[in-house]
């Protein structure tokens, strides 16, 4: 007995200890960072994750509460946060499964999974070591541990995150609202850049369009078949044998004019970089970065090589600032050839025969200016993220008066500063287009509002009405983009006859018609980091019964997206109305429904965002009780910096029930100095079908119905 209250007492004295060893303090009223007594800044800071310092501005107010409990699991440096069960769990990054991750665990090491297969999928291509919480009150709180190292977080008792690193630092964001609480996180970790407004149209890709004249060809079945798209995007077989930054001679011998013939015809070109530089002694890549000795080095300090596409490659060490420098330096005449973006793959790094799939774990980083020297262990999981913001630096000063443009297979949280991303190597089916929503959405909720998986599947080839379900709902992903293997049949929207390629081509449409709104979003991911696709719970944080609905998804606030197969929908409260786009045939159309009080700028339908305008605006609207909406428009030129110097405009848009069947709408430009003459009409969305005013070059417009 004696002997049992004694242990009893240690191990009670021994978990204080652990808990309560600490530092903690605000940084902001809202944001607390706590400390472990052993806290190891040197091989966890500076941090990747955080732009902001975290001063310590206040002691902890004794309220606070959420609390990280340090300690020792499985004799791995842990935090432990004890929480009410009924707090629904969200983020964790790019995962499979449902929505609410509670009683979930995750991996975060970045990972080449093919079809999600290894590892159950719970090891997927990007590390985001965050926690979204929603209390049954909708207040919310989100927790970063804020470290590199690989780590695993278990949902299954609160939340643990175990880690192979140090001890690390945990940030945690306390806010009355989700939203809140991506807002406070996009002010720690950075939003998204504003892209070019050609990354918001449709994207067509396969593994891969060779030679030059296919990739010609589709462009020009695409205007001809009148399906709108901005982007056709070159896999690995333009390279020269797989050597980045080199062109096939025979495939693609003059990029440079095929660039040309894509833009005469309002398409943008977007070419794959990897990182693994094939190890050959007459490649001038090679050669440049062996005299520059830019490679990963081995844990005895030799060149390290693993196998990729190309063979034996090398890779280079982005810790390195002269490294970074070089890299960048590389898209120089790669850019001038008239390349539009660039997609950064294969950068977990993927290694085909290394340990795990990557490189060995004490493999070295060497760093240089603020990051230390250290092992792959820690710098893993930051290599795709240190990887594109080389590549963002190096387009950047190629052409500084435009928007960089790219598009990363790994990353980690913060990431979305540098790159969007899309989901990695799904499959063509039922299972993985139904999850691609909730994976879309907990991608968006841990920083990322740029991304989407491959339309149609990458693996397999899917039925005609699959992908004709697919390219229904893809038509709403943040990152639109239709994409396929080197094994599979054709995937482009005419592949599947004459009823499919009319189902893509409303959808794509409707994308465009759709583009002011969704332009808005970017443009508010870009400022306040609010994702762009959210879960349909946002509509009503209060709502519990919402907190697992993730067939529907919301575009912004104001739209809710309805794929055609969902069942047993939870539907937030309100009149949502559905918006009846004047296309009939919708067997396959997602629905996509308007908040009541909302009003959504549509423009006409265009073949690409080279004809963009907000000149024409169609004004959706549906009237709360009161017979009041209210929404908003940004417009800028949709590509260079000009907006950042006050060549913008944003539009507000206020709608009032004037008498019992009459709407008076009212337009005002509230920033920027941009103008442009308009023309406005007001589409009354009711009952099923949309009631029109006559066109309008007034800021004030009337509808009787
Ligand atoms: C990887 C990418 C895939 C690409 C392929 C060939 O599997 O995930 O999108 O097509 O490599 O480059």
């Amino acid at each position: 007995m004696k002997k049992f209250t004694l242990l009893y007492i240690l191990a009670l004295t021994a978990c204080l200890q652990t808990a309560f060893a600490q530092s903690a303090s605000l940084a902001e009223p809202d944001i607390a960072v706590f400390y472990p007594k052993d806290f190891d800044s040197i091989h966890t800071l500076p941090s990747l994750a955080v732009l902001k310092e975290l001063p310590k501005r206040d002691s902890l107010p004794a309220a606070w509460k959420v609390k990280p409990q340090f300690i020792q699991m499985d004799g791995k440096n842990s935090v432990h946060f004890d929480l009410n069960p009924e707090t629904d769990l969200y983020g964790t990054g790019e995962v499979i499964g449902d929505l609410r991750r509670n009683g979930s665990d995750v991996t975060l090491w970045n990972t080449d999974n093919y079809e999600y297969a290894k590892f159950e999928g719970k090891q997927l291509y990007q590390a985001h070591p965050w926690v979204l919480g929603v209390r049954a009150d909708g207040s919310a709180f989100g927790i970063l541990a804020d470290n590199s190292w690989r780590q695993e977080i278990r949902l299954e008792n609160g939340v643990d995150i175990i880690s192979e690193g140090p001890s690390f630092r945990v940030i945690v964001i306390e806010k009355e609202t989700p939203q809140e609480v991506m807002v406070a996180l996009g002010e720690l970790t950075g939003t998204m850049a504003m892209p070019p407004i050609w990354a918001l149209g449709y994207q067509q890709s396969r593994y891969s369009y060779f030679p030059d004249t296919n990739v010609q060809e589709l462009a020009d079945e695409f205007r001809a078949r009148k399906i709108p798209a901005d982007v056709i995007w070159m896999d690995i077989d333009y390279m020269d044998g797989f050597r980045v930054f080199t062109f096939d001679p025979e495939g693609f011998p003059d990029p440079k004019g095929l660039n040309d013939y894509l833009h005469a015809r309002d398409f943008k070109s977007v070419f794959m970089i990897d990182p693994g530089v094939k190890q050959d002694s007459l490649y001038s890549v090679y050669q440049q970065g062996s005299a520059g000795n830019h490679w990963v080095l081995d844990a005895a300090g030799n060149e390290y090589n693993g196998e990729v596409w190309p063979g034996q490659v090398a890779f280079p060490d982005y810790t390195r600032p002269e490294t970074q420098k070089w890299w960048a330096s590389l898209y120089k005449d790669f850019m001038n050839l008239g390349i539009d973006g660039v997609w950064n793959d294969m950068n977990e790094p993927a290694v085909f025969d290394g340990p795990g799939g990557s490189m060995p774990d004490n493999n070295i980083h060497r760093g240089g200016g603020d990051l230390p020297r250290d092992v792959h262990l820690r710098y893993h999981n930051v290599y795709g993220l240190l990887m594109v913001r080389s590549s963002r630096e190096g387009i950047m000063a190629v052409n500084p008066e435009k928007r960089p443009f790219v598009l990363s297979r790994a990353n980690y949280i913060g990431g979305q500063r540098y790159a969007a991303t899309w989901t990695g190597d799904n499959s063509a089916t039922w299972d993985n287009l139904k999850m691609s929503i909730p994976m879309s959405i907990n991608l968006s909720l841990s920083g990322q509002p740029f991304n989407g998986p491959d339309i149609g599947g990458f693996t397999k080839s899917p039925s005609a009405d699959l992908f004709g379900n697919w390219i229904a709902l893809g038509a709403y992903y943040p990152f639109s983009r239709n994409h396929t293997s080197n094994e599979t049949e054709d995937q482009e929207p005419w592949a599947f006859g004459e009823e499919i390629e009319n189902v893509s081509r409303t959808a794509i449409n409707r994308r465009y018609r759709l583009m002011p709104y969704l332009y808005t979003l970017f443009h508010e991911a870009a400022t306040t980091g609010m994702p762009i696709m959210r879960p349909t719970f946002f509509a009503d944080i209060q709502d519990e019964n919402l907190r697992e609905e993730q067939q529907s998804f919301l575009l912004g606030e104001n739209l809710l997206v309805i794929p055609r197969w969902a069942e047993g929908l939870k539907m937030p409260e309100g009149d949502w109305q559905d918006i009846a786009f004047e296309e009939t045939d919708d067997t396959y159309q997602a629905i996509v429904k308007l908040r009541d009080g909302a009003i959504v700028p549509m423009g006409p339908v265009i073949q690409s965002t080279e004809d963009y305008s907000t000149k024409k605006l169609t004004l959706l609207i549906n009237p709360d009780k009161s017979g009041n909406a209210f929404g908003s428009l940004y417009d800028d030129a949709g590509e260079g910096f000009g907006y950042q110097d006050g060549d913008y405009a944003i539009l507000d848009f206020s709608a009032f029930k004037t008498a019992e069947n009459t709407l008076k709408v009212s337009v005002k430009q509230t920033e920027g100095t941009r103008k442009t003459a308009r023309e406005f009409r007001i589409g009354l969305v009711k009952d099923n079908q949309i009631i029109y005013s006559d066109w309008s070059s007034q800021n004030e417009l009337t509808l009787t119905f």
